[in-house]
């Protein structure tokens, strides 16, 4: 099991998440970050700070988002296969971030 980033992300990537990980799995994309399953430890640390909520438990991933589950697996593959770093450090989110929040609902 490991924690899933959904498509919440995608056009916020508010990156608090990556500042609070102990093991640095995330993986940044242009749109959103994504998690290394092979590498997340389930500490939980990400899920509360995120400000859309993106992030759930692999087992209480809600079905709307089961796709996510392989996209993170392939996505974290793919970039970390092409050199791309590890994310370490919080970055300014994507400029439409907080309409993008808004319409979400948070
Ligand atoms: Fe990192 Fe913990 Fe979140 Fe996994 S659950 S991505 S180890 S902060
Ligand atoms: Fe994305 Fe939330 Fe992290 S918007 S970058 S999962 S804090």
């Amino acid at each position: 099991m490991a924690h899933v980033v959904t498509e919440k992300c995608n056009g916020c990537k508010f990156t608090d998440c990556v500042e609070v990980c102990p093991v640095t799995c995330f993986y940044e994309m242009d749109n959103q970050v994504v998690i290394h399953p092979d590498e997340c430890i389930d500490c939980t640390a990400c899920v509360d700070v995120c400000p859309v909520h993106a992030i759930y438990a692999e087992g209480d991933l809600p079905s709307e988002f089961s796709k996510d589950t392989e996209f993170n697996a392939t996505e974290a593959n793919r970039v970390k296969d092409s050199g791309g770093p590890q994310m370490t450090a919080r970055k300014d989110p994507l400029p439409g971030a907080l309409d993008r929040k808004k319409a979400l609902g948070y």
